[in-house]
């Protein structure tokens, strides 16, 4: 095998609840992860030695800053392999947009790796170097429904849900997710998330009740600063959707709504024409249906 191609799926956070700070100075967290539709594409060529890294998106950093290389990086260097890689990505998901671009992507490149080597690495030992990339790469490696702890970084994969519509909504402004935890510290709020509970009615493979308060911690200090994101989620309320959250650190809302067609009519009846606006489906553990 030369070359391969991975999809690198983004996520959404059901539930995002932060539990406090640690000595590390991260967030202990809980989370709900879920993998969508929606995907970068990772093609790995073998060459004679080193690094390339190209995107379709030129704005994204090709070296050291881009994390789909440091995965590269930090794969060679563990199996000692003198070989390199091209690496290209096709990107799709927006960027620092609170669905996991980089991450997935990195993630992408250690699958990726392992499988055009043939490394037949263990998995957790991609869990490992995963998780030494960043918080949410672990996760990535796998995808499907899961709960994430720790900095979330620790996974546990939960049942598959069943298919959920989706709308998603990303205004273009970029949110540093150190600045959001920082704003939730400075609120000195403490968190009243069930998110026990809602990971009860997942694993006892039961419909999600939207009504009951799921939500995400960061949503209200990255609202109280970006007073324009509000008017996204009141549309999307307004326009039908069942449950409206944003995801991660933000910016991007999405909306879980009847079936597919309701997300069309949404989709196409967006009156913000500069915002990146997309249907979108929840997708099962190993995503088989991307590759
Ligand atoms: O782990 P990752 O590099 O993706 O995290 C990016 C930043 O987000 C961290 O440097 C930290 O500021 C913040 N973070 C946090 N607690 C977490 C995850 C991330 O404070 N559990």
């Amino acid at each position: 095998m030369k070359e391969i191609i991975v999809p690198a799926p983004a996520k959404i956070n059901l539930a995002l609840k932060i539990k406090g700070v640690r000595s590390d100075g991260y967030h202990e967290v809980e989370l709900i992860m879920q993998t969508i539709s929606l995907h970068d594409r990772i093609r790995i060529r073998k060459n004679e030695r080193g690094i390339k890294l190209t995107a379709s998106d030129p704005s994204l950093p090709v070296g050291q800053k881009n994390l789909a290389y440091r995965a590269a990086e930090e794969i060679l260097n563990f199996v000692n392999l003198t070989a390199g890689v091209d690496i290209y990505i096709e990107k799709r998901i927006p960027v620092a947009a609170g669905l996991a671009g980089g991450s997935t992507d990195a993630a992408a490149v250690l699958t990726g790796i392992n499988k055009l080597f043939g490394l037949s690495l263990a998995d957790e030992i991609l869990l490992e170097i995963a998780a030494r990339l960043g918080s949410d790469v672990p996760f990535c490696l796998h995808g499907g429904t899961a709960f994430a702890y720790g900095r979330g970084e620790k996974i546990r994969q939960l049942p598959d849900l069943n298919r959920l519509n989706l709308v998603l909504v990303n205004p273009g402004i970029p949110i540093s997710t150190p600045w959001a935890y920082a704003q939730y510290d400075q609120s000195g709020k403490a968190s009243n998330l069930p998110v026990d509970q809602l990971l009860q009615v997942i694993e006892e493979g039961k419909e999600i009740n939207w009504q009951e308060g799921w939500g995400n911690d960061l949503e209200e200090v990255v609202l109280r600063e970006y007073k324009e994101l509000s008017l996204i989620k009141e549309r999307l309320k307004a326009m039908g959707a069942k449950f409206v959250l944003m995801s991660g650190s933000g910016s991007t809302f999405f909306a879980v709504v009847e079936n597919q067609k309701a997300g069309e009519e949404i989709r196409a009846n967006w009156p913000g024409k500069k915002d990146f606006v997309t249907t979108a489906w929840t997708v099962k553990k190993d995503f088989p249906e991307l590759w």
